[in-house]
Order: structure tokens, then sequence, then C-alpha cells
């Protein structure tokens, strides 16, 4: 049986998208059979990320509605073979995804592969909750900022009374993933420091995504960050995030600033 990961925040724009795919890949790199999963009926960007927007057939509501089976919908990944998508529905009709289709197309994926990662879409609303409800594990992500904080605290919540896990009186395995971490305005403090967005959330740590330009070059690549460069930042915060998600039990580095010329030079005027 699979391990069941749903990417959440709350807020958009925060990097659900980035790291479904980018754990996905990096999990996938191990040898492990993995499917990501596309919530966000009716923006379908999974995909994009990926790469296979091209290839894309059938979608996730294609076989809710019994339009296609599962295999015919899942789409393999050109680099990884153990690795699959289930893109979502361009549909504008958000009711398209139903609880029943759902818990079905899980419960099948769950047999078949390691891990199942559902990446949510924005706001609290069914897509969201529908995103969480079979969920082993939560990857909270949490930009360094006010808003994005008080989202994540929301969806905490939510993970503890609407999940299946919550019906059942069990506790979803819940863990901050901090992205977007700009060092410099973070020494600046012109961001919340990692201990004051763990102190508020008070949730295990899972990794430290810094804000890096290589995420857009990977992704203007429809390939995973993970995967693209492995020896960028952001690639080596997602590998090593997928390693602790595997039960490695490594210490997280808070990522530095890096000293471009320009900023040397504005040290030295200083
Ligand atoms: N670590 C990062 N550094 C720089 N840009 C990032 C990072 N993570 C995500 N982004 C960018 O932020 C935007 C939103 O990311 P996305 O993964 O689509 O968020 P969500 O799925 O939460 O809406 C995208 O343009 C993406 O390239
Ligand atoms: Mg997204």
């Amino acid at each position: 049986m699979a391990k069941i990961i749903t990417v959440t925040s709350g807020k958009g724009g925060v990097g659900k998208t980035t790291t479904t795919a980018a754990l996905g890949a990096a999990l996938a790199r191990t040898g492990d059979k993995v499917v990501v999963v596309d919530f966000d009926v009716g923006l379908r960007n999974l995909d994009l990320i990926m790469g296979a927007e091209r290839r894309v057939v059938y979608d996730f509501v294609n076989v809710i509605q019994g339009d296609a089976r599962l295999p015919q919908a899942l789409i393999k990944d050109k680099r990884l073979d153990s690795l699959f998508l289930l893109p979502a529905s361009q549909t504008r009709d958000k009711d398209a995804l139903t609880e029943e289709g759902v818990d079905k197309v899980i419960e099948d994926l769950s047999r078949h592969f390691d891990w199942v990662i559902c990446d949510s879409p924005a706001g609290i609303e069914r897509g969201a909750t529908l995103a969480m409800r079979h969920a082993d594990i939560a990857v909270v992500v949490t930009n360094p900022e006010v808003s994005s904080v008080r989202d994540s605290d929301r969806i905490v919540g939510i993970l503890d009374s609407k999940t299946l896990k919550a019906e059942r009186g069990e506790t979803v395995d819940k863990r901050l993933l901090l992205t977007r971490y700009d060092a410099v305005r973070a020494a600046r403090g012109d961001m919340l420091k990692t201990e004051d967005v763990l102190d508020i959330l008070s949730l295990p740590l899972l990794g430290i995504v810094p804000e890096s330009p290589d995420v857009l070059r990977a992704s203007n690549f429809g390939v995973p960050v993970s995967i693209h460069d492995p020896d960028s930042a952001p690639a080596r915060a997602y590998n090593d995030a997928a390693r602790r998600l595997k039960g490695e039990d490594l210490a997280v580095e808070v990522p530095k600033q890096k000293l471009g010329l320009f900023g040397k030079f504005l040290r030295r005027a200083a």
C-alpha cells in the first residue's frame, strides 16, 4: 500500500505544484514507484511543470466519470521510469471531482504505487479538502511571510478535522516545508525568521527551499527542479526532503546568504 502525501497550503502561489513535482521526481529517482495527482481542476499546472502537457489525453475527471480507465489516463514521465502523472481536467466545473470518485481512484493508485502525491488547489474549499482526504502525510508548504503562515495554520486545523484519518480518530503526519526562503531578506528582517514560523505552526520541519531562479528555469524546461540540475540549491533541498520522507534523519540547513559581486561591493561600501 502506498503512502499518501498531500501537498497543501491554503494560500496560492507558495510553491505547492513545484514541490509536488520536485518531491515526486526525487522519490522516483531512488527507484520508488510514484504517482503525482493534480487536484487543481481547471488550472492544470502540474502537467506543465512535468513537461507532459502535450501528452494529456484523458484526465482525472474522465476516469471518475467512466470515460477512461485509470491506466489510460496515467502519463509516464519521460526521464524516470517509475514516475507517473494523473493530470487534472481543464473543465470549469469545480464539482467534477466527487468524493466517491476520488476515493476509488486513490484506492486504486495506492495498490500500485509506493507514493501517491496529491497536489492541492489553493484555498480551503472542496478541491483542497478532497485532496487532503486520504493523506497519511501532509506537506504544509509555507513562505516566510505572515499571510502564508496564517493560511497554513488554518490548513492544519482542517487536516485535524476533515480528513479520513481525523474521522477515524487518528492524526495526519504534518510536516512544514518552508519555501521561497530568501536569506538576504531574512537577514534584513523583511521576512519571518525560520524560528518564528516554527514557533507559530509548531510542526516538524521537512526542509527549507531557498528562493532561486533555478526553479523558474527548470519549470521553463518542463523538468522537476529536483532533477533538472541536481546540484542547485533548491534541488538539494528537495532531494534531502525526500530522504527525510523516507525516514532518514538529516539535519535541516538554513540557506545562507550568498554574496554576489554587487553584494560584496555594497558590504564594502557600508
Ligand atoms: N523556491 C522557489 N524559488 C523561486 N520561485 C519559486 C520557488 N518555488 C516556487 N516558485 C515560483 O512561484 C510560483 C508559484 O509556484 P507554484 O508551485 O505554482 O505554487 P502553488 O502551486 O502553490 O500555486 C511559480 O512561478 C514558481 O516558479
Ligand atoms: Mg499549484
